[in-house]
């Protein structure tokens, strides 16, 4: 079975309590059910972390080469600052698809940039959690259409 390892950036294990009426009622905990019950419906093996250590996100990156088939990550406020993870994303050689619950695009400038984009295959912004589903899901699709 193949994996897909979805992570989590910093302050996403505050879901649920955090800004609500931006990131919503769900915690994090109900992300990890989405996404397990997703994975276990395509045949997927599902990883879920989350970290508010940059180092500790870096090496489960770098973990992931050679070893799963996709990474989900919402990179949460890295994506705006971290030339490291974007560094990590291509060591890794895996394919990436970026998420975000809200949408970053009617947020604030500073939010509108990502140097996590520039290496993900695609990207899913205010789709609320649901966004983390569609893109195990498109995983799934592209995984099943490459066995060919
Ligand atoms: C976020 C958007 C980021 O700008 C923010 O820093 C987050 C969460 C989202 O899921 O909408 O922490 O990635």
């Amino acid at each position: 079975m193949q994996t897909v390892l979805v992570l989590n950036g910093p302050n996403l294990n505050m879901l649920g309590l955090r800004q609500p009426e931006v990131y919503g009622r769900e915690t994090l905990a109900d992300v990890e059910a989405l996404c397990r019950a997703s994975g276990a419906g395509h045949d997927l093996a599902i990883e879920f972390q989350q970290t508010n250590h940059e180092g500790q996100m870096i090496d489960w990156i770098h973990q992931a080469r050679g070893r799963v088939a996709g990474i989900v990550i919402n990179p949460g406020a890295w994506t705006h600052t971290s030339v490291a993870i974007h560094d990590a994303l291509i060591a890794a050689e895996v394919p990436v698809i970026e998420v975000h619950i809200s949408n970053v695009h009617r947020r604030e400038s500073f939010r509108h940039h990502s140097y996590v984009s520039l290496v993900a295959q695609a990207v899913l912004a205010g789709f609320g959690t649901h966004g983390y589903v569609l893109a195990i899901s498109h995983f799934a699709r592209q995984l099943q259409g490459s066995k060919g």
